[in-house]
């Protein structure tokens, strides 16, 4: 098993953190959408909870701003019935000092079983499982601009419920990937499910050297780019993790990578279009498709509840097998020293 692997399963290959989709193999990322499958079907009932987290206290900590991604958290958590609290880490003692670890460890000593962590620094999320909570998930709600498995696979969902199998599709991902963490965790998802087809489209300046590697092929125009494709994923220009310019002017930006209808006509006429929010209308997408009968964006948020409601219930039930199991070797270690 690999590090990621390892970090991520317990001893029986259950889910236990859920930190990025590299390193899992196909059936546990199948088995996530399996069961965000079924929790869609929860979030179209009158009655929207099921009772899975009862009794359980998820910790929300967001050390970075978020709109999507933490309201759809906490409503995932709550239709499973978790007890939830979300730290305005503005107001908490992070910004009077306090060390990331000794903020954990005041949560935990608060007994709380799972805590969803978005952090600016690439690897935080990693840490903390690594570090402070062996008996605590941790689910990566994105970390600077590695990894954000959650939204990496909603957005496998979206593609799976309206493309079906991945195996015959390609798929295009538009904008600035140096500067994101969707863009990795979509191409390891990608990969692992099936597809071969994975063209990455950018200006140099925004293209991450050697990421062919990945097994990806890279496009600096759209036009080749997004030809005959049957989804279109568009990222946002993440001007706040650039340090300096990588584009001329953001009408430029859009003359040469903006997703147009005339544009989109390239694709396949029964192409879905994706992006991860939040969207900047006439920079990289203009209005008439975002909004447009091929766009799935607000399907997306949609789907973003259900895959998070799965992926915090497989990991909570990781955790508890991985405790019954060193429970039970602890007591059965206790029998043998006695006899
Ligand atoms: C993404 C993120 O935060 O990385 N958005 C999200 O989770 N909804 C992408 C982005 O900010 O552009």
């Amino acid at each position: 098993m690999s590090n990621l692997a390892e970090l991520q399963l317990t001893k029986r290959g259950e889910l236990r953190h859920f930190l990025t989709p590299e390193g899992l193999n196909r059936i546990m990322l199948e088995r996530i959408l399996d069961t965000a499958d079924s929790f869609v079907v929860v979030g179209n009932q009158e009655v929207k909870k099921v009772p899975l987290l009862r009794g359980r206290t998820v910790v929300n900590l967001f050390f970075e701003n978020s709109t999507r991604t933490r309201s759809t958290f906490e409503l995932a958590a709550q239709r499973l019935s978790a007890d939830v609290l979300t730290l305005d880490i503005k107001t908490s003692a992070a910004s009077k000092g306090e060390s990331l670890l000794d903020t954990l460890q005041n949560l935990r000593a608060m007994h709380s079983d799972m805590f969803v962590v978005r952090h600016s620094d690439s690897g935080a999320a990693h840490f903390i499982a690594e570090q402070v909570t062996p008996d605590v998930a941790i689910i990566n709600a994105g970390d600077g601009r590695h990894a954000h498995p959650t939204q990496a696979m909603l957005d496998m969902l979206t593609i799976r419920r309206h493309k079906g199998s991945f195996e015959p599709l390609s798929v295009a991902i538009v904008g600035d990937i140096l500067h994101s963490r969707v863009a990795r965790d979509q191409i390891h998802a990608l990969k692992t499910l099936g597809c071969t087809d994975i063209r990455l489209v950018a200006p140099h300046t925004l293209m991450p050297y050697a990421i062919e590697s990945m097994g990806v092929t890279t496009h600096s125009s759209m036009d080749s780019g997004i030809n005959n494709v049957d989804v279109v994923i568009m990222l946002r220009l993440q001007t706040e993790r650039m340090a300096s310019a990588f584009l001329p002017s953001a009408g430029e930006y859009f003359r040469l990578y903006g997703l147009t209808k005339e544009r989109l006509s390239q694709a396949k006429p029964n192409a879905i279009v994706m992006h991860p929010g939040p969207i900047n209308r006439g920079i990289e997408i203009e209005s008439a498709v975002a909004d447009g009968p091929q766009s799935m964006i607000l399907n997306q948020v949609g789907y973003g509840i259900a895959l998070r409601m799965a992926v915090m219930s497989m990991a909570m039930s990781g955790q508890m097998q991985q405790r019954q199991t060193e429970a039970k070797q602890a007591s059965s270690l206790t029998g043998e020293l006695h006899k």
